[in-house]
């Protein structure tokens, strides 16, 4: 079995960060997006995988190395243009050729793996295995209308949802793909789509089955649903307290602290992560906050939030929350006359002001 992440595409809806980085590596509880999903194909015993890259190349091979670090091997794919998700399966066939395989996409999140599925796919051999998990907006999804367990049919991002029941992004085929993807046509949104792609098996007569997924699966294409993956992934961290926390200092519950920190008079009330070398100075970190290193929060309160490496948030004099700060950020109080709010934002940022 070999795994295949897709890494490409181009994630307009979490701008301006994703003009200077890839969504995959976008931090959730201080570890990029794109690792979990090594993670999980690793558990789950598959070492070969291809990673589909587009654009943001240079970025995800430097994060992410040969793969010796998680004893996996990676190979990294190019797909020229992110042509839809069919199409960058499709450019991997040489990579998978007649191998079964999981692909598994690079911007989701599923709270338990994928090692039961896999190895259920592996004893029963289906000629492909979809997870699909009830949503409250399907409009967003692929949708599968079901007919007991049976799947009848499969729509991309269809306006009037006949279902609840979303597409999770993980799907595992065998060789019989090929021949659905050769039979594509681009979608109304000019893409190849994998669910297209499903639905010729169907259609086909080929046997393909679907899971209802059981814990939390998160697509984190959007801020609102990458602060709920960072809140549900630092409910289960451990405590462990290093660098250093003077006496005026409190850290309460699940929290984490980097090597090289200092924390002067604040309170920290867990589930919170800070990275390596962050000052943490007269300031409140509330819960569900992922802080990575080299960042500062000094006289400012900040909650259910992440803020990337270097970022800075100053005397801001009242409490930040349900933010995400890019690298090298800073937000601060600005004491000169005449009183006004200054701004120096790339396009697509957005700032709320009181
Ligand atoms: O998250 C689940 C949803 O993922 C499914 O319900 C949908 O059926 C499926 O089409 C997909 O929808 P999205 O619109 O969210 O896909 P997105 O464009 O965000 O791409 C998913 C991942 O695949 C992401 O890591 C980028 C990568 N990608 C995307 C495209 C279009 C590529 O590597 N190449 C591509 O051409």
């Amino acid at each position: 079995m070999k795994g295949l992440i897709l890494s490409g595409g181009r994630g307009t809806r979490l701008r301006p960060i994703t003009y200077t980085s890839a969504k995959q590596l976008v931090p959730v509880a201080n570890k990029p997006i794109l690792f979990f999903g090594i993670e999980w194909m690793r558990e789950a015993g598959i070492t070969d995988i291809g990673i589909i890259v587009g654009d943001t190349h240079a970025e995800i091979k430097k994060a992410c190395g040969d793969g010796s670090r998680w004893g996996v091997k990676i190979t990294y794919i190019h797909q020229t243009e992110p042509l839809g998700l069919a199409h960058a399966v499709g450019t991997a066939q040489e990579y998978l050729q007649d191998s079964p395989f999981v692909v598994y996409l690079g911007d989701n999140l599923v709270k338990d793996g994928i090692s039961t599925l896999v190895k259920e796919f592996e004893n029963d051999r289906p000629n492909a295995q979809i997870l699909l998990a009830h949503v409250k907006n399907p409009q967003e999804f692929g949708v599968a209308e079901l007919e007991g367990d049976r799947i009848v049919r499969l729509v991309e991002k269809p306006k009037e949802p006949k279902s609840d029941l979303a597409l999770v992004g993980v799907y595992m085929f065998d060789s019989t793909v090929w021949e659905a993807i050769a039979s594509l046509k681009p979608s109304a949104r000019g893409e190849y789509e994998i669910t297209d792609a499903i639905q010729y098996l169907v259609t086909t007569g080929y046997n393909v089955r679907s899971h209802i997924v059981q814990g939390w699966w998160k697509d984190t294409g959007r801020l609102e649903d990458l602060l709920e993956a960072n809140r549900l992934l630092l409910e289960t961290q451990e405590r462990s307290l290093n660098g250093e926390m003077d006496d005026a200092s409190n850290a309460q519950g699940r929290v984490q602290i980097g090597k090289g920190t200092k924390v002067v008079r604040s309170q920290i009330r867990g589930p919170v992560v800070i990275g390596e070398n962050c000052l943490i100075e007269d300031a409140y970190i509330g819960p569900f906050t992922s802080i990575q290193d080299g960042a500062q929060v000094v006289g400012s309160e900040v909650e259910h939030s992440i803020l990337l490496e270097n970022s800075k948030v100053l005397h801001i004099g009242g409490r930040m929350e349900d933010s995400l700060l890019g690298k090298d950020v800073e937000v601060r109080r600005d004491d000169r006359k005449p009183r006004a709010y200054r701004f120096m934002l790339g396009d697509n940022s957005q700032v709320n002001v009181i």
